[in-house]
């Protein structure tokens, strides 16, 4: 089968973006619910595709039982732990054998460098760190290795390109890889955009090539494996405002901008192929533009990042990855 002809048959209504969350697994404490992860897991394990589980400890889609007393306050610290212990045991041996690498710790670090902390807005502030400090990262890669000794475990976020944050991340493995955390890869979610900003106040204003590569220098400087772990190129560029007159559509997705967003997708890829000895899985956050993150439905906003068109044939960007 061609690739298109396996997405027709296959992929018209399967997401795997939220079916191993925590939300998604435990809704309520100690019942895990497998159904919807399993058939995402079944389909590929049927035709031989390789699994990336994503992600056990995040701060967001978290069910409201996790951080609750059960009595209007706060979970105490050892019982938080004990929670995150249960959850992550569970999680990953269901999925021994099948799940080859773990997002085990997804979005613990700022644009800044800092620690995603309790005092920031909610939605983003990190209730783990609020409760239970910067150790739960390493707790939590302990955990997943005690449970699966053979998955590869990875630390997962975005804008790597970002200097001050690259740096943070690389200070934060570090420190985890000195301690003998069993911690194997980064994942760098690398959700782009078809140009970087141009206003310098912009995280995308980073968004080059060049950045990204310090990055991946810095991180496989430790001995660790690197993969592109949620790849898109969004049409949308950081710091411009639309509006509903100048969302993208399918009459203005035209073939200019596609072939635009195929020189983008080719750039990238250029530098993860120099990167090959480093960089060992890119994923894509979706398969075809129907069906993404991205596109707002409730605004109208509709985005079109993905290598494959809403008809789920491959558009210009899937030839630009294609070609080498
Ligand atoms: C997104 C999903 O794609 C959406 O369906 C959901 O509503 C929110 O989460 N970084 C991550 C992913 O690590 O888990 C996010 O996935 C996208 C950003």
């Amino acid at each position: 089968m061609t690739h298109a002809a396996l997405l027709k048959a296959h992929f018209n209504s399967v997401t795997a973006e939220n079916e191993m969350k925590f939300e998604s697994l435990q809704r309520t404490e100690n019942n895990f619910t497998y159904d919807a992860a399993d058939r995402i897991v079944n389909f590929a394990v049927e035709n031989n595709m390789k699994i990336r589980g994503h992600a056990l400890v995040w701060h967001s889609q978290n069910p409201s039982w996790l951080f609750s007393n059960g009595a209007g306050g706060t979970v105490s610290r050892d019982v938080l732990q004990s929670r995150m212990r249960n959850h992550i045991s569970n999680v990953v041996r269901h999925f021994r054998g099948k799940v080859y690498a773990w997002d085990v710790v997804n979005e613990a670090i700022m644009e800044d460098g800092s620690y995603r902390s309790g005092s920031l807005a909610d939605g983003q502030r990190s209730r783990w760190h609020e409760i239970l400090g910067e150790g739960y990262i390493a707790q939590a890669f302990r955990y997943a290795h005690e449970a699966d000794p053979d998955a590869k475990l990875f630390y997962n976020d975005f804008y790597n390109y970002i200097p001050a944050k690259q740096q943070g991340i690389y200070n934060m493995l570090k420190g985890l890889l000195d301690q003998g955390v069993p911690v194997h890869g980064v994942g760098l979610q690398a959700h782009f955009n078809i140009e970087p900003s141009t206003v310098s106040t912009n995280q995308a204003y980073y968004q080059h090539v060049a950045n990204l590569e310090e990055a991946i220098k810095l991180y496989s400087s430790l001995g660790l494996e690197v993969q592109v772990t949620e790849l898109d190129v969004s049409l949308y560029i950081p710091g411009v405002t639309y509006n509903a007159s100048t969302f993208y559509t399918a009459a203005t997705f035209t073939d200019e901008l596609k072939a635009k967003q195929a020189a983008r997708y080719r750039e990238f890829f250029e530098l993860f192929r120099r990167y090959r000895s480093a960089i060992t899985g890119v994923t894509f956050w979706g398969i075809a533009d129907d069906n993404t993150w991205l596109s707002e439905f409730s605004s109208g906003r509709k985005d079109f990042p993905l290598l494959f068109d809403d008809d789920h044939n491959p558009k210009p960007a899937f030839d630009a990855v294609m070609d080498f």
